[in-house]
């Protein structure tokens, strides 16, 4: 495992600082392969970056983008992560729509979670029971030490064998779909994005404190990803340890 950590002064430094590194890692990807594959995640911090991903001079005709996870609402409703990345990203870089593989949050979502499982296992060419290795998946950690919808206490932190589920988040009280560790671990490159001051606690817990996934689930993230970079803010950072 390599971890690399960035700490820039505002939100919006360590934004711009994500989304170079995301661009880094797909061209490395496109330098051997013919395509690349970028899964991000929603929330409010990845609007600065997927604004900064929008503004770069990239070809995107070879990258394909997925979700790490999805709220279940229409792709048209204020909470859906596929809204935030088309008015943010998806539209104003024109970015090609035969490349997005959205979860269809219109739908049940345990149908949703089955109907993304295909997408991939169709896009990577996967055999029964193969995960996919995403060239780049972005991440965030709520202010509960949450990463993509792995909530605390659920018990999906310890599945390494599937692609996606719909999980119940009992302190929403709603269902969400989200991709799994398994996948989660295999991406070639994780790029965790923190910013403000609401998130120090849980940066600290996440990065210094006993290992608890299944209280912290991105512990998990922190402490197996392959190759993961860390783009904080200072206020984000501003309990860690140097
Ligand atoms: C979501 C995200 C989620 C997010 C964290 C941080 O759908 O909410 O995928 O995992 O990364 O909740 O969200 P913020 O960046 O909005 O604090």
């Amino acid at each position: 495992m390599s971890a690399h950590w960035y700490t820039y002064p505002s939100a919006d430094l360590a934004a711009q600082a994500g989304s170079r590194q995301i661009l880094l890692h797909l061209e490395q990807a496109l330098a051997g392969h013919s395509t690349a594959s970028l899964a991000i995640s929603g929330g409010s911090t990845p609007k600065l970056m997927l604004q900064h991903l929008a503004k770069a001079k990239f070809d995107w005709s070879r990258v394909h983008l997925f979700w790490v996870d999805e709220r279940m609402v229409p792709p048209t409703d204020a909470d859906s992560n596929y809204l935030l990345a088309e008015e943010n990203f998806i539209k104003p870089a024109r970015f090609p729509h035969r490349n997005l593989h959205r979860i269809q949050g219109e739908l049940r979502a345990d149908i949703a979670a089955e109907h993304y499982a295909v997408e991939m296992e169709e896009f990577f060419g996967l055999s029964a029971g193969e995960l996919p290795h995403f060239d780049v998946i972005h991440l965030g950690i709520g202010a509960d030490g949450h990463t993509a919808s792995l909530f605390p206490g659920e018990p999906l932190i310890e599945d390494r064998k599937s692609m996606a589920a719909a999980v119940w988040v009992e302190k929403l009280s709603k269902w969400r779909v989200t991709l799994l560790p398994g996948v989660l671990l295999n991406a070639r490159h994780v790029l965790m994005l923190v910013a403000g001051a609401d998130k120090a606690e849980a940066l600290k817990t996440v990065t210094e404190g006993a290992y608890e996934p299944l209280r912290y689930p991105a512990q998990l993230v922190a402490h197996h990803s392959r190759h993961l970079t860390w783009c904080v803010d200072r206020e984000a950072a501003s309990l860690v340890t140097a």
